[in-house]
Parts: structure tokens; sequence; C-alpha cells
């Protein structure tokens, strides 16, 4: 049975709010404010955020805050160089600074540009939008033989029929504006609520996980369509500004903007700790045909995005000795090869021999080149807030946000302190270890 659910109702890895500067610069907030910046769910009731949901790792209303925050007259130039879905973006418009995101996942990184577009023509949008709609339900049922198998998990035969012709006549008539990007975001946008499995939760999907309730895809676009160009109405009712530049750029590449250009970096990264970013967007991508299984993530994604999880580095067949004689790596490397072949030797004990032991290390390896980059980047004197977690491979603990801040240290930056959120234990339970975690802000100054 088809019926409306709650687009927005979604759990995530979360818990973002707090003071919002390094403690030289804490203000108070009032409970309200704390309230209402803690948690990533809070970016899924927020405008434009809301078109699509993505593991954000913080709330709008704190980066918004945070670039309010910064101590000087004017907006600070900001960047993300893991931009995602565009959090750090949007709430940078919405702030009136200038702000620049690299996201280099080709699929997210479309997202997050189309999101963008808030400042179209809402009656332009609407026009393309409907007249696909039209069209799609004019046409005639055409479901292939050959449904890849995790389309015909996810989908009913009637679902898969009516977004299929949604599909289909998109590519039939789209053109190629920025409105058919956002027409094409919509389509996007809605897989998940019309699909009768698990595939709500981040990021897996679960096939024999039933929901109660799905949308039917001619209705659930409609209404998307309808949030989006109210979204896009406030948005220029309280006068969002056109200040954001997206890049599909892999961010241990030489920048594409100008050197010490940067006031303000807020990010966040992925953390050492498995989840594979690549897979989040595996259902959308297999059903634009831009993938045919699994196992195409890793050229068609995971090469573009730094290794943080064994998929990665198994695929690439990574020697940990190479890894470790990285010179970057210099400021932790007794620690990090100490980790790593603990790593390694407790492998050989498991079943499923995962690689953490070259993910660790190919990890830091990554977040160092990063590092560089946005030493370049960066002005004299710039803050930087990365939001990460640390982790416990096999029970093996890897003090992520430490050797983070030491790395900074080491390509130039003045210094670092880390302001932990909470505490955590949630991803590595099924290991069967007890070793405490957390999550927090590691802020670098210099
Ligand atoms: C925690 S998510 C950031 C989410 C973001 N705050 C948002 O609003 O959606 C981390 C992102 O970093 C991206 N990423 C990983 N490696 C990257 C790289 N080398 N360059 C740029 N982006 C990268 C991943 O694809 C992922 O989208």
């Amino acid at each position: 049975m088809h019926q409306n659910l709650q687009m927005n109702s979604f759990s995530q890895l979360d818990l973002f709010g707090g003071p919002q500067f390094p403690p030289d610069r804490e203000k108070a907030t009032t409970q309200r404010q704390e309230r209402r910046s803690g948690t990533f769910t809070d970016n899924m009731r927020l405008p434009i955020h809301r078109w699509f949901r993505y593991s954000a790792g913080f709330s709008a209303e704190w980066v918004e805050q945070a670039i309010k925050d910064f101590p000087s007259a004017r907006p600070p130039v900001v960047l993300d160089p893991f931009a995602g879905s565009g959090t750090t973006l949007l709430a940078a418009e919405k702030a009136g600074a200038v702000v620049y995101g690299y996201e280099s996942h080709p699929f997210v990184s479309r997202i997050a540009a189309a999101k963008l577009l808030w400042h179209l023509d809402e009656q332009r949008v609407l026009h393309a939008a409907m007249s696909l709609l039209g069209r799609a339900k004019a046409s005639k049922p055409r479901v292939p033989e050959q449904l890849p198998d995790l389309l015909a998990k996810c989908f009913t035969p009637a679902t898969i029929e009516r977004l299929l012709a949604l599909r289909d006549c998109y590519i039939e008539i789209r053109q190629e504006t920025d409105e058919w990007r956002l027409v094409w975001l919509a389509i996007t946008a809605i897989l998940r609520s019309c699909s009768h499995v698990g595939t709500a939760q981040w990021q897996y999907v679960l096939p024999n996980k039933r929901k109660a309730a799905f949308l039917d895809p001619f209705h659930a676009f409609e209404a998307k369509i309808s949030e989006m160009i109210s979204d896009m109405d406030f948005a220029k009712r309280i006068g969002f500004h056109q200040t954001a530049t997206m890049f599909s750029h892999d961010a241990r590449e030489p920048a594409p903007i100008a050197e010490h250009s940067i006031d303000l970096v807020l990010t966040s990264p992925p953390y050492p700790n498995n989840y594979d970013y690549a897979d989040a967007t595996r259902l959308e991508m297999t059903f634009w045909g831009e993938i045919a299984s699994w196992g195409d993530l890793q050229l068609t994604i995971r090469r573009f995005i730094i290794r943080s999880c064994s998929q990665h580095t198994a695929a690439e067949r990574l020697h940990l000795e190479d890894l470790l004689e990285d010179v970057t790596l210099a400021p932790i490397q007794a620690e990090l090869t100490e980790v790593c072949n603990q790593l390694a030797t407790i492998r050989m004990t498991k079943g499923g021999k995962k690689t953490y032991h070259t993910m660790v290390a190919a990890y830091f390896v990554d977040m160092a080149k990063i590092l560089m980059q946005l030493r370049v980047a960066c002005k004299p004197g710039a803050r930087l807030c990365f939001v990460v977690g640390d982790s416990a491979p096999y029970g093996i603990y890897v003090p992520a946000d430490l050797w983070l801040g030491r790395l900074a240290v080491a390509t130039g930056f003045d210094s670092f302190s880390f302001e932990k959120v909470r505490d955590r234990n949630v991803k590595w339970k099924n290991r069967k270890h007890r070793v405490p975690l957390h999550e927090g802000r590691l802020w670098i100054k210099g």
C-alpha cells in the first residue's frame, strides 16, 4: 500500500551542536540555539538541505553560526574540501560568505551542484518537471527483461514501471539546462522513499527488511518538485546569496582556487572507520545505469576518494611497507607503524582478513596530502575545523584526531586542539571490542 511518508525523518551519524568556536573564542549560546544546531536530522528540516539526504557530518545551523562567529569584520572566505551534498556551501550562502567546495565522488558532487541551483526561475523548473511527468504518465510501461538485481530487489513491479517511465522520459526529453539538473535531482531523491525494502538508512540497502509504507513514484516526484519550488522561493525571500563555487575535485590534488585565499575551513572528512562512501549512492547510480554492479564502484568512485574503507585498500592491493615509508607520515610514523603492524598480525587470525592495516596507513597518507593542499590554500592565521571521529578496527585504537593534528602542524599550521562532542562505540560493536571512541571537532590554527 502506498501512503504519504514523512520524507524528512532520518537518523544519521549525528550530533554536532555545542560550543561554536575553539576555546579562545567560545561564545555562550542559548539552549535553544544548541538544540537547533545540534544534529544532522536538523538538516532534513531545512529548506534546500532536505532535497537529498546524505551523511552531512554536521548541521547547517552550526556551520552558519561558525561563520558568523569568525573574528573579522567581513564574512570569512570559507572552504569545505569534503563538501558532500553541500551543507557548508548552502549554509555559507545563507550567511553571505564566499565559499568553495570540493567533492570527488562524481555522483555526490552532481547532487551538491544541483542544490546550488536554488536561484533558478521556479516556473521554468516547474514547467520542465510537469512536462516530464505528463509524458511519463502517458507512456507505455516498459520494464526491461534484464532489470539489475538491486532494482528488482528494491522496487515492486508497479513502482519500477513508473520510476523507469520517469527515467526514460527524462533521458528522451531533457535538455542540457540547469532546470533539467533539478529535475534529475528530484527523480534521484525519491528513489529510496519509493522502495518497499530497507533502503532508508545510510548507507546499505537491506532487501530483506520490509517497510510498512512507501511512496508512489508519480506522487513522490510531484511532492519533491513542489518542496523544491517552495524552498527556492523561500531562499530568495530570506536573501540567500549566490556565493558558492563547487568543484568536482579530489582534495589530494593541487587546489583549483587561489593560494592563501581561505580564512576558514569547515569540513567533515571520512573517518578511518570503514564507511564506504562509494556504496552510499549505489542504488541511485544503478538506477541511472551508471554502474552495473557493486564491483563497478572501485573504478567509478573509490579511486577518486580517500582510502577510508577496507574494500578500497583490498582492491588496490597495497603494500604496508610502501605506505609507511611515505615521508609525509614522519610525525606519526612510529605509532602508526605499530598500529598497522598489529592490524597486519591480527587479520591473519580473522576469517575476513580485512585489510585494515593498509586502510589505516593509506588514510593518513591521503589526509597528509590534503592537509598540505590546505596549507597552500589557507591564509596565514586561518582557522580550520575538522569534524572527525577515531576508530578501532579489530579492537586496535586509531587516534585519528591526534594524528591529524600532528600532521597539520607538520605541514606548517601553528597549533591544534580537540573539542569532544560525544562518546561513541557504535560502528565496531559487532566486532566485540570495548574500546571507547569519540567524535568531535579538531580545530587547527595558523
Ligand atoms: C562526511 S562526508 C561530507 C558530507 C558533507 N558535510 C555534506 O554536507 O554532505 C565526506 C565526503 O568526502 C568525500 N571525499 C572523500 N575523499 C575525497 C577527496 N579526496 N576529495 C574530495 N572529497 C572527498 C566523500 O565522497 C564524502 O562525500
